[in-house]
């Protein structure tokens, strides 16, 4: 509920849904459209404004669907594009939009644009849909230049012929060549074709890469980095979102959807990097990685919270915590910081995202072994980094271990397959069942912030705007800040309880607050731990 003329992103909360892992409906251990379909309530509940589906387009899953072999179908093993349209349709019965993930600077090596350009000669029309060089060195063994993937290993994999293509990714993911116009007129068709169906907007997959550097040499430093680079940040991408922006902006912007959003996953070095994606006409919104990579300290935090204000805003640049990529919070900064965190996110002024699972506070899963490991990270750097996988095991709902704690029915009487990713065998004490029995549970905190969010005035992007938040005077190791009307955050990080200030009400609290003497108006704020006040 944005209270004011913004547009509806500009205060959502948006919940990010991992399909493969959000629910099974037919039973063969992979989570599908219709299984998110029956559980839209439950998101209804917990009070979200729309949900960002990560990849469910037909895709071989080398890196979970972020290898994308037809960008306007759905994987049949996770649903149709009936199901997709029941979705949209059924989502907006709970008032909840439907943002599509969108992946433009690659595609699937089972692309049937890819499989033609790998049967066609070198220097073809084919091959020049994708980034294909000849090779250095006396027989062309060596790779055309120095850049890494972003997977580990180096960014080329040579053909049969003796060419090389270019992926910043896993070797199943080549990358597009935005050069040939041929690559942007099909993906404004892309963008239509799922506008038309009724999406409230879309986040852009590796935003900052799509044009390369024509020159293809090698760099001076060829560790990754997120610097404006030969392969990131090219000056050309802007054009393409201003065109993205005219077509967003085609649709009408009163009514169910609303404006239609685009957010851009774009990793900068720095907020000179960042800017220029926003400016007008370009993307509506870009990801705010700051917390996600903050420390849990509050001279950290506040960095974090005062270089978005440097340059933007939350609705502009919502806030993260987790996604599919990260470590979950609970296992990043503790079981009690993250319940203190989710207040800090949900406090801020504009947007929020949450991933699914952070609202049952589910720790990462460390103990996945090797054999059942899906990540191309882990496979790439030889097991050095164990990869991504922890923070994607399916969903517990209940306690039913027959069914995969809930995540997968069955129609029949027969059992489901094993989930995708392995479940720990404790699952179910973090299942949606047991949480939403228990007052105290991470569930209950988020449905009741959540709550609170939509009804308090001062939350969301807050009656006068997006600025609205003041720091207060605070100690070093704690959060204070207002925000009108009469609203005050609280975080206390370090390690003895803190005063609670002069207040009203106590709206909410991550943890157990300390009565003094007299009660809670004399009481304290116990370390990790947050509150949020009226005054
Ligand atoms: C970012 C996505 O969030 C991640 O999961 C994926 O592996 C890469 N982009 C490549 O598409």
């Amino acid at each position: 509920m944005t209270g004011n003329s913004n547009p509806w992103w500009a205060g959502a909360v948006v919940y990010q849904v991992y399909p493969r892992s959000f629910a099974d409906s037919d039973g063969d251990g992979i989570g599908d459209l219709p299984g998110l379909i029956s559980r839209l309530g439950y998101l209804a509940e917990l009070g979200v404004d729309a949900i960002w589906l990560s990849p469910f387009y037909p895709s071989p899953l080398h890196d979970g669907g972020y290898d994308v072999s037809d960008y306007t179908d759905v994987d049949p093993r996770l649903g149709t594009l009936a199901d997709f349209d029941t979705l949209v349709k059924k989502a907006k019965d709970h008032d909840i939009r439907v943002i599509v993930d969108l992946v433009p600077n690659h595609c699937s090596i089972e692309h049937p644009l890819f499989k033609k350009a790998l049967a066609a000669a070198p220097g073809s029309p084919e091959r020049d849909l994708f980034i294909f060089r000849d090779g250095r060195g006396a027989d062309g063994a060596e790779p055309p230049n120095n850049w890494p993937s972003r997977f580990g290993g180096r960014a080329w994999t040579r053909v049969p012929d003796g060419q090389w293509y270019l992926h910043l990714f896993d070797s199943s993911q080549p990358d597009w060549n935005w050069r040939d116009p041929r690559v942007p007129a099909m993906f404004q068709e892309i963008l239509r074709f799922w506008l038309d169906r009724g999406i409230g907007g879309f986040r852009v997959d590796v935003a900052h890469g799509l044009f390369k550097d024509p020159a293809l040499a090698d760099v001076d430093d060829p560790t990754l980095t997120n610097r404006p680079s030969a392969y990131y940040h090219r000056p050309e991408v802007h054009g393409v979102y201003r065109t993205w922006r005219a077509i967003l902006d085609s649709y009408p912007a009163d009514g169910f959807p609303g404006a239609r959003t685009a957010i851009g996953e774009v990793w900068a070095d720095s907020a000179d990097t960042l800017l220029p994606y926003l400016a007008p006409g370009e993307l509506p919104q870009v990801f705010n990685f700051e917390l996600l990579m903050a420390g849990w300290s509050a001279p950290a935090l506040r960095a974090a919270i005062d270089a978005t204000y440097a340059f933007t805003d939350g609705s502009r640049a919502p806030w993260v915590i987790g996604n599919h990529d990260v470590v979950r919070p609970v296992t990043r900064w503790g079981v009690a910081a993250a319940r203190a965190a989710a207040l800090l996110l949900l406090a801020l002024p504009g947007s929020a995202y949450v991933y699914q699972g952070e609202e049952l506070g589910l720790p990462e899963v460390t103990d996945i072994p090797d054999a059942a490991r899906q990540d191309p990270t882990f496979r790439r750097t030889g097991g050095k980094e164990v990869g991504r996988d922890g923070s994607r095991v399916p969903l517990p709902w209940d306690d039913d271990r027959g069914s995969s704690f809930g995540f997968s029915r069955t129609s029949s009487a027969s059992s489901p397959a094993p989930p995708w990713l392995p479940q720990p065998a404790d699952w179910g004490k973090h299942s949606v069942v047991a949480e939403a029995a228990d007052p105290d549970s991470f569930l209950a905190l988020y449905r009741e912030a959540l709550r609170i969010r939509r009804s308090h005035p001062a939350l969301g992007t807050g009656l006068s705007g997006s600025d609205s938040m003041r720091w207060l005077e605070a100690p070093a190791d704690a959060l204070y800040f207002a925000r009108d009307p009469g609203f005050l955050f609280l975080a206390n990080l370090g390690t003895t309880p803190l005063r609670l200030p002069e207040f009203r009400e106590v709206l909410l609290a991550s943890g157990p607050l300390l009565p003094g003497p007299t009660g809670l108006s004399d009481g304290s704020l116990p370390p990790d731990t947050a509150v949020w006040l009226s005054t």
